[in-house]
Parts: structure tokens; sequence; C-alpha cells
């Protein structure tokens, strides 16, 4: 098992030898290391037995240092990375050399994201590189919220979890490019179209990549899964459907009567909250002794729509 504490020096440490250290942020904990390192980075891939067509997200604290590593910052993308930042949003930007084509599974475009958390804000300014941080699960397994979820999954492969906490927002970063004179939006996240469309004052769109022939953000079809069945649709009926098996249930904001293993995403039907709860929610069920997973979808504005894309996913390969 890893070391969980909130020692930065450790931490700093540890990344500077080349080895990982798992980190907090507001989306979910992410599995670090030095990004401007290969070799950092080719342990990164292999601990999560993450394939390499599937590029990073490279973090950092200031807009001045990402300008170092890119060619150019278009004007629209800065103006909403600077009202946005920091916080759930990541930005791809034509990379310089000094970034590892490993980083970018050989793209030419990076993706760069300030994360909102105290602790790791402050090892990010104590560090004179980025670091590359995927989600820390092991692929497509459903995404860590708190450090116990990494510790259970990865403890055994990483010296350090630097521990901040229950993450805030609870889903990945949304995910946007400029295009074409055009912000477009990637992978929908903690950043919702409609802030972005609101900071941005411009209509947004949406290219979400589906196959696993993606300009590639975590889009394959299926991704954040449980391990047991996950089945989406009406709650009643999918009870009745697999009545005489152990159901366990996940509903937006009311529970269902007969059912004895259930989570509520949000009472108050509040979206945030139900993002905040969604991936630690999933993994609950997915540990308890139900024998299959039912979910309904979730209102479609807000980071509702969030939600339903990392619904559709985990259940997709039933
Ligand atoms: O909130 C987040 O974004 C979290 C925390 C740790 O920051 N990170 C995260 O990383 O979700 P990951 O690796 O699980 O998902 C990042 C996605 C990947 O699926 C990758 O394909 C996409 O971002 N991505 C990264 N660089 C890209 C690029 N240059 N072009 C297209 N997609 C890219
Ligand atoms: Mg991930």
């Amino acid at each position: 098992m890893a070391i969980l504490g909130t020692d930065i020096a450790q931490a700093k440490q540890l990344l500077e030898q080349g080895k990982l250290v798992a980190i907090p942020t507001e989306t979910v904990y992410g599995l670090a290391g030095n990004a401007l390192n290969p070799d950092a980075v080719l342990s990164i891939f292999e601990t999560k037995a993450r394939p390499s067509f599937d590029p990073l997200i490279v973090h950092t604290d200031s807009i001045e240092k990402i300008e170092r590593w890119v060619k150019e910052f278009p004007a629209p993308l800065k103006t909403l990375a600077q009202a946005v930042w920091p916080g759930p949003l990541t930005i791809l930007l034509p990379k310089k050399e000094m970034i590892p084509d490993i980083v970018t599974s050989g793209l030419d475009t990076v993706g760069i994201r300030i994360p909102n958390h105290p602790l790791t804000l402050s090892l990010l300014q104590s560090l004179d590189f980025p670091l590359a941080a995927p989600s820390a699960n092991p692929f497509g397994y459903i995404s860590p919220t708190q450090a116990a979820h990494v510790d259970q999954q990865l403890g055994e492969f990483i010296p350090y979890i630097l521990d901040g906490g229950v993450c805030q927002v609870g889903i990945e970063s949304t995910i946007v490019a400029w295009e074409n004179n055009q912000l477009h939006v990637l992978r929908l996240g903690g950043l919702s179209m409609e802030v972005i469309e609101n900071l941005s004052q411009q209509k947004v769109a949406l290219s979400l990549n589906q196959s696993s022939n993606p300009q590639a953000p975590g889009m394959l079809k299926s991704h954040y899964a449980p391990r047991k069945p996950l089945y989406i649709g009406n709650l009643e009926k999918l009870f009745q459907q697999h009545s005489g098996k152990r159901i366990g249930v996940l509903s937006f904001q009311h529970s269902l009567p007969d059912a004895s293993i259930q989570r509520v995403l949000s009472t108050l039907g509040d979206t945030h909250e139900a993002s905040k709860n969604l991936f630690r929610f999933l993994r609950e069920l997915d540990q308890s002794d139900a024998e299959v997973l039912i979910t309904e979808f979730v209102p479609e504005f807000d980071l509702g729509r969030a939600i339903n894309d990392r619904l559709r996913r985990a259940a997709h390969s039933e």
C-alpha cells in the first residue's frame, strides 16, 4: 500500500526522482509524474495499463508557465482559461517539442489545465516542471474521488498519495479546443456548456469523439465502468425485469421503495451534488453484494450532460 499524507516536500522529492505520486484535484485524483521526463510518463501508462494511444493531460499552476510549452494560445481560449482557472477545464494547444511525444500519444496538441486544489497548487508552484496526470484508476474503471479509492487499486504500485480529501466536482474536466474559429467541447465534464457559453459569449460546438480512433479524449465507448453489469433506463421497469437478483440502484433524486441496496445522487435534484457523488456511489454499489446495477439518466442540463455521458459509457459494455 502507498503512504497517504499531506507532505508536499515528500511528493516533490519523489516527483523529482522520476517517481509517481497520486494528487488530488477538484475533479478526480490524478496519477502524476514529471511531464518532461519520458521515463516517468511511460511508468504512468504502465501503472494504469493505459493504451499508448490515449494521451495525458498536463497540469501546472500558471499561464506564464504554459506559454513556455506551447506554440500559441489563441485569445478566445486564453480569455476562457483566465476566467475559469484554476478549475475543471482542459484546453488543447499546439505543443512545443519540449513536451515529449509520449505525453500526447504523438499528437501535435497537448491538453493542459490548472487544477483547483490547494495542496496540488502548492506542489505545482514548487516544481519547475509540469505534471502529466491521467485519472488515478486502472484503465477503463471508475475514476477515484478520494485518496482511499486510489490506494485500493493502485496503492501497491505508487509510493505516495497526496491526500486532499474528497474531490469537490467529482467528474473529470471539460476538454475544449479552438478550431475553425469556434470553441469545440471534446469531452463533457465538470464545467458545463452553459457556463462556457456564458463566459465566452459564443455558441460552442459539441464534438464528442465516440470511437477508439479519436482525436482522442477519454471517449472510448466503454469507460468509467463498474465490474458489474449496469443497465440504464426506467428504474421501476428495470427493477421488475431483474427481480430475483440482488439489485443495486443508483437513482437521481428519488429512492425506489423496494430497493435494499440503493444510492440517491441528490435528493435536492442538484446536478452539482450528483456529480460529486457519482463515482463514489458507483464504486460502492460495485463493491456491494448486488449482482446487477440499475440507474437512470439525470436531467440533461448543467452538469447533468456530463453525468449522462459517464453513465452511458459505464453501461455500454452490457
Ligand atoms: O479532470 C481531469 O481532467 C483529470 C484530472 C486528474 O485532471 N484527468 C483526466 O485524465 O481525466 P484522463 O487521462 O483520465 O483523461 C484525459 C483525456 C484522455 O482520454 C485523453 O484522450 C484526452 O484527455 N486528451 C489528452 N490530450 C489530448 C489531446 N492532445 N487531444 C485530444 N485528447 C486529449
Ligand atoms: Mg480517466
